[in-house]
């Protein structure tokens, strides 16, 4: 292979950069040319695609969000826009294909490797809700973006001994809340994946109240409703006073941290060396710190799945 090209797709996540900087590098490490596709699969489809050289990845490391654009597109959902993609593919001489994003950015390239064009998969989101693999390219930066948020609201919750209730992203995974949660002291986490009915919630915050707490935190996965109707109950079956904060989009943003410069570092020069190997149609991973790649089939079958035991612990350290 000589051509290879690389895309950001879906949500955007801190450390996507790193792994576009790894994959042009690692590409001109072996002498291969890597371009760019700008908007995702959208730009993908127009032929928004341009040459990238050594210099243009520089000063990108540290930078959050995406040099490339990101997009997520409903025309690339349909035969004729995934035609049109490898049309463009050809065209400019590509042979291979970097996708980082999401699922179902990995549902895209498959669509591709289905129609001869092989392509290989980085995960990058926010949400780490991508199986066969323990981390994501985003997550840990977002979660330090979460747990700063929640430790300022600590602060004016302890001075007004208010219950404040944080709500989270993490689409329909529980991760972000989870960690963030446990991160942070939080006296309950509400996640998708465990149920928690509202009496369990509250004789929590009664029992911290009987020792003599006079603030709480909770936790709200997206996945599971919003916070103000968790704030409304609550109010309703206490009487004390809540407050409610939507973190919204900027745990998206910001400088990547150390964690996801490595992650996406290590996985956009390992998705360069599996084209080159001959292999498609797969996502790189990373299980127990080892770079790992496996079956988009395999991955995109499964679950994924929390740690339930990370939230056992939570419940433990937070009575
Ligand atoms: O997938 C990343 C994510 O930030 C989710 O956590 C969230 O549900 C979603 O994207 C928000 O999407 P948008 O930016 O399109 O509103």
């Amino acid at each position: 292979m000589q051509k290879l090209a690389v895309l950001t797709s879906g949500g955007d996540a801190p450390g996507m950069n790193a792994a576009v900087r790894a994959a042009v590098r690692r590409a001109a490490y072996h002498g291969v040319q890597m371009y760019g596709v700008y908007h995702g699969y959208e730009g993908l489809m127009s032929g928004d695609i341009q040459e990238m050289s050594l210099g243009s990845v520089g000063d990108i490391i540290q930078r959050g969000g995406t040099i490339l654009y990101s997009a997520r597109s409903e025309e690339f959902k349909t035969e004729a826009g995934q035609q049109r993609a490898v049309e463009q593919l050809r065209k400019f001489g590509i042979e291979g294909l970097i996708v980082i994003g999401g699922d179902g950015s990995f549902r895209g390239a498959q669509k591709l490797t289905e129609k001869g064009f092989p392509t290989i998969g980085v995960p990058g989101t926010i949400d780490n809700d991508i199986p066969c693999t323990d981390f994501t390219v985003g997550f840990d930066t977002a979660l330090n973006t979460i747990v700063e948020a929640i430790d300022k609201i600590r602060d004016t919750a302890t001075s007004h001994e208010r219950t404040y209730i944080i709500e989270v992203m993490g689409r329909d995974a529980g991760d972000l809340a989870l960690w963030a949660g446990l991160a942070a002291g939080a006296e309950s986490i509400i996640i998708p994946e465990e149920a928690q009915d509202m009496e369990d919630i509250l004789e929590r915050l009664h029992a911290g109240q009987r020792r003599g707490k006079k603030h709480s935190i909770i936790i709200v996965a997206e996945g599971v409703g919003s916070a103000s109707s968790y704030a409304d109950a609550i109010t309703k079956a206490t009487g004390w006073e809540t407050r409610v904060t939507v973190l919204g989009h900027i745990q998206r943003g910001g400088s990547p941290t150390a964690m996801d410069r490595m992650l996406g570092s290590r996985m956009g020069a390992a998705a360069v060396d599996l084209l080159l190997e001959g292999k498609r149609d797969r996502m790189v991973g990373i299980q127990n710190n080892q770079i790992v790649d496996v079956d988009f089939n395999e991955a995109l079958a499964k679950k994924h799945q929390l740690d339930l035991s990370v939230y056992q612990l939570a419940r433990t350290l937070s009575i």
